[in-house]
C-alpha cells in the first residue's frame, strides 16, 4: 500500500502543477529576454524560482548576463548565490510608475533573503531611493547606505502580482554575499538554537544516536521540523518518560530524509516516511494543507508549521507550533468505538498534563481526534486513487 502511494505520488504532483498554473511562471517570462538567460538559469538552479511562481506582489531586480558574469567571476558557492539570488526579489510590487512616485522619495522593502531566514538581523531590506533627474537607487540596507544599483528598464507587469525590471548590477550584502556554507559544514543545532528551537536542539545533541542519524541524511536531503521551546519545555517530561530506545525514535521521527520547500510541501501532500520509520515501525506523518497553512497530522494530533527556519538545499527546517506525537509511542484513544475507553484515555491523558496543557496536548478530544484522522485517512487515499485514475487517463489519452 505504501509502497503504491509513494509511486503514484509523481502523478498527483504533475496534477497539481496543471491545476496551479494559473499564476506567473518567472522561468517563461525570462525566457522572452535572452538577455538574461544566465540569471533566468541561476534562478532554477538555486531553486529561486519555484519560490517566485509561489508568491504575489513581488518585484524581481533582474541582472544581464553582462551583469551575472561578472557575479559569477567571484566564484560564490550556489548556496551563497541563492542568498544574493534571493536578495534580489522584494515582496512588494514596484513597477517603473511605482519606482518614480515613491512617498518621500525613499522606502525600505523585504526581500525574500529576509523571508528565508538566512538574513541575520535586520539585512534582507533593501533601499530604494529616487535619485536626481529621474534615477532610481537600490542597495542592501547593510551596504553602509550605499546605493550601489539603479533602475535600467521594465521588462515585464503584471499588476499586481509580478514586475520584472532591469537594475545595473548586483546588489552588495555583507549577509547576502558571506560564503554560506555547504551542506557537510552546516551546524543543524546551532542553527535550531538561534532561532527558537533550542530546547529541541540541546535534547537531539544529549541523544548521539538521533544527532548521528540527522547529521547522515544533511549530504542526501533532509527537511526537520522543530516545535518551539515553549511547547517542547513542557514536553520535556514525557519525553524523559519514555524508553532510551523510545528517546531515539521520538527525535528522529522530526526529520524527513529528503529536502522539501515549503513549496514542494504545499503541493506534495500526503504520507512521509520519517527518520524513525524503520520496517514494521512506521513512524510515518501526514503533510496536509489547511487554507494558506501546511499542518502535520499522526493519529494522535495536529500541528502547524509556523516559520522557515533555513531552507537552502538539500536542507529545511521548520518551526512546529506544538510537539507532533507518533501514534508508535503516545496513545491515541482506542480506535473502535465503545464508549467508555476513550473517555478514560481522555481522563488519564488529562490528569498527566504537563503544567501547559495547551502546549502539548492534541486540540480537542482525544477520541474525536482519532475517528477523524481515520476519515481523513480513507479521504486522502481516496483522493489518491482517483487522481492517479485521472493521471493515468490523461497520460493514455496523450499518447
Ligand atoms: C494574479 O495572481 C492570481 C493568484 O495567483 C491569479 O489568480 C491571477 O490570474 C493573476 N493575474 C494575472 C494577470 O496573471
Ligand atoms: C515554467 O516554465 C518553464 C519553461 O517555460 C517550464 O519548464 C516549467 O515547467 C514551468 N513551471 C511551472 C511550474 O509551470
Ligand atoms: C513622509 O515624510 C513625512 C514628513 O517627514 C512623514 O510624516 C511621513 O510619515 C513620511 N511618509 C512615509 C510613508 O514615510
Ligand atoms: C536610503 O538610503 C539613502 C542614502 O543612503 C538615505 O538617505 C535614506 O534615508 C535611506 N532611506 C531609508 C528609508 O532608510
Ligand atoms: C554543533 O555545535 C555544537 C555547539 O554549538 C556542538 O556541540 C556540536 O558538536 C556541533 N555539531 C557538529 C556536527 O559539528
Ligand atoms: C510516565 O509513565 C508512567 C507509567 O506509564 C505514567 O504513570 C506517568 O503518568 C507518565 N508520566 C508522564 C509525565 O507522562
Amino acid at each position: 500500500m505504501r509502497q503504491l502511494q509513494l509511486l503514484i505520488l509523481p502523478f498527483l504532483y504533475c496534477l497539481f502543477l496543471f491545476q496551479t498554473s494559473n499564476a506567473h511562471n518567472i522561468t517563461s517570462l525570462l525566457a522572452k529576454h535572452p538577455s538574461f538567460s544566465t540569471f533566468n538559469h541561476y534562478l532554477s538552479l538555486t531553486h529561486v524560482a519555484p519560490e517566485i511562481n509561489r508568491r504575489t506582489t513581488i518585484t524581481i531586480l533582474a541582472l544581464d548576463n553582462a551583469a551575472m558574469s561578472s557575479l559569477l567571476s567571484e566564484n560564490p558557492s550556489v548556496y551563497t548565490l541563492k542568498n544574493i539570488l534571493s536578495l534580489h526579489v522584494l515582496l512588494d510590487y514596484f513597477d517603473s510608475k511605482k519606482l518614480h512616485q515613491i512617498t518621500n522619495g525613499t522606502v525600505l522593502t523585504a526581500t525574500m533573503f529576509q523571508a528565508t531566514g538566512s538574513a541575520p538581523g535586520s539585512s534582507g531590506f533593501i533601499n530604494i531611493t529616487e535619485l536626481k533627474g529621474g534615477k532610481v537607487g537600490f542597495g542592501a540596507e547593510d551596504n553602509a547606505g550605499v546605493l550601489n544599483a539603479y533602475f535600467v528598464k521594465a521588462l515585464e507587469e503584471i499588476p499586481y502580482n509580478i514586475s520584472v525590471i532591469q537594475i545595473t548590477k548586483a546588489l552588495q550584502s555583507a549577509a547576502a554575499d558571506a560564503p554560506t556554507p555547504g551542506p557537510s559544514e552546516l551546524n543543524l543545532t546551532d542553527k535550531m538554537s538561534a532561532h527558537g528551537c533550542k530546547v529541541f536542539a540541546d535534547t537531539l545533541l544529549s541523544n548521539p544516536e538521533a544527532m548521528g542519524t540527522y547529521q547522515d541524511n544533511i549530504e542526501g536531503g533532509l527537511t526537520v521540523f522543530c516545535p518551539l521551546d515553549e511547547p517542547m519545555k513542557a514536553f520535556l517530561p514525557k519525553y524523559k518518560n519514555l524508553t532510551a530506545a523510545g528517546n531515539t525514535a521520538f527525535l528522529e521521527f522530526f526529520g524527513i530524509p529528503v529536502y522539501q520547500s515549503m513549496s514542494m510541501l504545499r503541493s506534495n501532500n500526503g504520507l512521509m516516511n520519517t527518520l524513525a520509520t524503520d520496517g514494521a515501525n512506521n513512524f510515518d506523518l501526514t503533510v496536509q494543507n489547511d487554507g494558506n497553512d501546511v499542518t502535520l497530522k499522526t493519529k494522535v494530533n495536529t500541528v502547524k508549521i509556523t516559520g522557515t527556519l533555513l531552507d537552502e538545499e538539500p536542507v529545511a527546517i521548520y518551526t512546529i507550533d506544538k510537539v507532533l506525537m507518533p501514534s508508535e509511542l503516545f496513545k491515541a484513544a482506542p480506535t473502535p468505538p465503545p464508549a467508555p475507553a476513550p473517555v478514560e484515555a481522555a481522563d488519564k491523558g488529562k490528569a498527566n498534563a504537563a503544567p501547559t496543557p495547551e502546549a502539548d496536548s492534541p486540540d480537542g478530544d482525544p477520541a474525536d481526534q482519532t475517528a477523524d484522522n481515520n476519515n481523513a485517512a480513507g479521504r486522502i487515499e481516496a483522493e489518491i486513487f482517483a487522481a492517479a485514475g485521472a493521471g493515468l487517463s490523461l497520460l493514455l489519452g496523450l499518447l
